[in-house]
């Protein structure tokens, strides 16, 4: 079955911890946790406090962490965000000097390290990392914002994806982000995803958190 990391990007954040605990009380098994700095991507969100202030929640309900870095020069910021609890670091090569070398410094921090691409950027540009990852995130909305719609060409990217991490023999997560609903739901993880993140269709519209939580997870069970 899949994993559901519902990003609280489109949660309510004047109450933040219960509503990220209805998620996972509806049977979301990670938190997704997107940074943004306003150079990377047009938005600013939230920094390495906010990961610290959820870790007593993660503790208690055995929740992961999984921080999407979606900033200009992550390797200044690792550290922080791996002593602040994060459980999975991921970031975009577009953003890394030396990629191989930020993906080690993730590890030597504590944390598992994750990498990603944006829509229009190649597969080619992470494949000599695939060895040393432990998720490979393909996003399928260009970065900055929830609620946007699923780019389609994505799900041939996500096939291409598991075939190189099936070719290695890798056990790394294949994560995708970005426009996620139940109506798109099973193609992509047919198409080899094993974690989905939502962000809008968990936390967003007019139906409780549960109930979405629950559309996503029929969605997708056909196939699994
Ligand atoms: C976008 C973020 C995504 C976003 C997902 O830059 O990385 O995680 O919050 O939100 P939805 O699921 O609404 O597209
Ligand atoms: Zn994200």
């Amino acid at each position: 079955m899949p994993i559901l990391a519902p990003s609280i990007l489109s949660a309510n954040f004047a109450r933040l911890e219960s509503h990220a605990e209805e998620a996972i009380d509806a049977g979301a098994e990670w938190l997704h946790i997107d940074v943004m700095d306003g150079h990377f991507v047009p938005n600013i969100t939230i920094g390495p406090l906010v990961v610290r202030a959820l870790r007593p929640l993660a503790d208690r309900t055995r929740t992961v962490l999984d921080v999407h870095l979606m900033i200009q020069n992550p390797e200044k910021y690792v550290e922080r965000f791996a002593d602040s609890g994060a459980d999975i670091i991921t970031v975009h090569v577009e953003t890394c000097l030396d990629l191989s070398a930020t993906i080690e410094q993730i590890r030597s921090a504590g944390a598992k390290p994750g990498v990603t691409l944006n829509p229009d950027t190649p597969l080619d540009t992470i494949e000599q990392v695939l060895d040393q990852i432990d998720l490979a995130l393909i996003m399928s909305v260009n970065p900055g914002f929830g609620g946007q719609g699923y780019i389609p060409t994505s799900t041939q990217k996500i096939r291409e994806l598991r075939a190189l991490l099936d070719g290695i023999e890798s056990r790394a997560h294949l994560e995708v982000d970005g426009g996620i609903k139940p109506m798109n739901v099973l193609e992509v993880v047919e198409a080899g995803a094993d974690v989905i993140v939502a962000g809008s269709a968990v936390f967003g519209g007019h139906k409780d958190v549960s109930t979405n939580v629950e559309a996503l997870k029929s969605a997708w069970s056909v196939t699994v």
